[in-house]
């Protein structure tokens, strides 16, 4: 256990914990509960720190990109920064036009979060949110534990209680360079599968449209491997409103993706119980961070597994509405290889 962020603009101090597992360290902070590193070994046994993220909590507390961030209890959107549960309206901020944003701007990643339990591998933090927060109803008490499974696993699990029915859609935010987060420009040429045979388009607000319409024959078809920076450009009215790839695929199938490095042999496969994936190629990027690399546009790759944006407005889709005192769990797992 190492006590770092000397310029934290909370009282307490933040700690960091180091994880380890079958060649994987990971290093996580009470502060948001967010992934600060993750070592991984390349084919020739070379550690990198394949995630983004920032030296100091000053960093973590001011940036933008919610690099590594634990996001809840809603992650993604909510068109209105409204919506309704059991007949009551609930507001929340508009931090991003008319709409709210990984119910930002109070995020839980700017919250200390407590140590509940700490192993060699695994560490597991908690969070108390109360009635009203963010705009959610009912005292949600909340858990995400990171734990490293000795086989390239690393698995975010997700635990709440509320005692009023709530939204629970929590995620992972994370950015991936699996060439090392030190080389941004490597970043798109990363290889991308996605099995997801739909994808959502989204209006220019990034709400998605309604549709759930098929990857067939556009550039959103990662079914077979390739690329990202392949089709990134291609002249196709959804990659032109959102700037590059930032929307929601659907998973029918584990794992829901598959993120490859050729040069250094890295690759992660995800795993989810979740209903759906946002593949966003980091197209507002634009960060100082850590050892000094500077994050531009499409520096890293965030696969987060989640309910669909703005589903508690299409009631055709998976809800993430859960009752009072009923227990919320999900489980996303990033697995490693190297070869
Ligand atoms: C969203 C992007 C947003 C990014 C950082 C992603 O989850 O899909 O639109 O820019 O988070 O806030």
């Amino acid at each position: 256990m190492e006590k770092i962020f000397s310029n934290l603009h909370i009282d307490q101090g933040a700690t960091l914990y180091t994880i380890t597992g079958g060649g994987i360290t990971a290093v996580v902070s009470d502060l948001g509960a967010t992934l600060v590193r993750l070592m991984v070994p390349d084919a020739s046994g070379k550690e990198d720190d394949v995630v983004l993220g920032y030296d100091t909590a000053k960093g973590y507390l001011e940036g933008t990109s919610y690099l590594g961030a634990t996001v809840g209890r809603n992650a993604n959107r909510i068109a209105g920064a409204a919506f309704t549960l059991g007949g009551k309206t609930y507001t929340m901020a508009a931090n991003e036009g008319a709409n709210n944003l990984h119910s930002g701007p109070d995020c839980y990643h700017t919250r200390l979060w407590t140590l509940a339990e700490q192993t060699r591998s695994s560490v597991k933090l908690a969070l108390d949110s109360p009635n009203g927060d963010q705009g959610m109803p009912g005292n949600a008490r909340i858990f995400v534990t990171y734990a490293l499974d000795g086989n390239g696993g690393l698995h975010i699990v997700y635990d709440g209680k509320c005692d009023q029915a709530t939204i629970f859609n929590m995620t992972n935010h994370s950015y991936f360079n699996l060439a090392g987060h030190q080389h941004p420009e490597k970043a798109i040429a990363q290889v991308l599968s996605l099995p997801g045979r739909h994808f959502c388009p989204d209006d220019a607000e990034s709400i998605p449209t309604g549709e759930t319409r098929s990857v067939e024959g556009t550039p959103m078809d990662f079914r077979s491997p390739k690329p990202i920076c392949q089709d990134i450009d291609a002249d196709y009215e959804p990659l032109h409103l959102q700037g590059g790839y930032d929307h929601n695929w659907e998973v029918f199938c584990n794992p829901c993706a598959t993120l490859t490095d050729p040069e250094s042999g890295r690759s992660m496969a995800v795993y989810t119980d979740c209903p759906g994936i946002q593949f966003y190629s980091g197209n507002f990027l634009n960060e100082d961070g850590k050892d000094g690399v500077h994050y531009g546009k499409h520096a890293g790759i965030a696969l987060e597994t989640q309910f669909y944006p703005d589903c508690i407005h299409k009631p055709d889709w998976a809800q993430p509405v859960v009752e009072a005192e009923k227990p919320y769990h999900s489980e996303t797992v990033y697995r490693f290889s190297w070869k």
